[in-house]
């Protein structure tokens, strides 16, 4: 399979539960329990909240660490935007997020934690694990190859910023939805619904990126 761009998946809610489930299972068989859950903002919050409700825990804290820009790029290095919000002095912390990519937004976040918060123990758990990431959580739903993951929760944004690629890579400024369709298999093996489609459209209107309302063609708002 030779794409023009990232490969993505699109996960919905099921694909997330069953990950966090499997990620749940792990940490109940490896007989540690955390006291507290610190998700990393943006991508591991619905899993933070997610293993709060699977292992029974009520605290639930954040740090805020920006690394990923637009779907598929990297915005330089991990850093961390906004410290720990909630007291883990002496807790057993599990770190929460989405996905260990290259590792750098768990690494950052990890150190954060022992460095501020003082905690007795952090333990890290993703859906995801990307085979050969730097860094290895302690707890993890699958192991997978590279791919970009559409998260139910980046749907909308995803999806903009990879249909605006399009536009870039194919040097044009407006396409039918028969079009769009061809150019999403083309560049990234995504095929969606076309009710999905229309809900797309009219959020990239709602942004401003396309005219909208219109007619059948997706049109840039130049
Ligand atoms: N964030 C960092 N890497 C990612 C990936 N491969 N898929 C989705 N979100 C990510």
């Amino acid at each position: 399979m030779d794409l023009k761009g990232p490969l993505c998946y699109v996960l919905d809610f099921d694909d997330i539960n069953n990950y966090a489930y499997q990620t749940a299972l792990k940490i109940k068989q490896s007989g540690w329990r955390p006291d507290v859950v610190v998700g990393i903002a943006r991508g591991g919050w619905v899993h933070a909240r997610i293993q709060c409700d699977l292992l029974g825990i009520r605290s639930l804290f954040s740090v805020k660490v920006d690394h990923w820009g637009v779907t598929a790029t990297k915005d330089g290095k991990a850093k961390l935007s906004v410290p720990l919000v909630g007291d883990v002095e002496g807790k057993r912390v599990l770190l929460v997020d989405d996905i260990t990519d290259t590792g750098e937004s768990l690494t950052t976040a990890v150190e954060h934690i022992i460095e501020v918060g003082k905690p007795a123990d952090v333990r890290s758990a993703t859906l995801m694990h990307i085979a050969g990431s730097k860094f290895v959580p302690d707890y993890f739903g699958v192991e997978i190859t590279w791919a970009w993951e559409i998260w139910p929760w980046n749907f909308f944004e995803d999806l903009t910023s990879l249909i605006m690629k399009i536009y870039e890579g194919e040097k044009i400024s407006e396409m039918s939805t028969a079009e769009l369709k061809k150019h999403l298999r083309e560049y990234n093996n995504i095929v969606l619904s076309d009710e999905k489609l229309s809900k797309i459209k009219a959020h990239m209107g709602f942004l401003g990126h396309i005219v909208y309302p219109l007619d059948k063609m997706w049109r840039l708002d130049e």
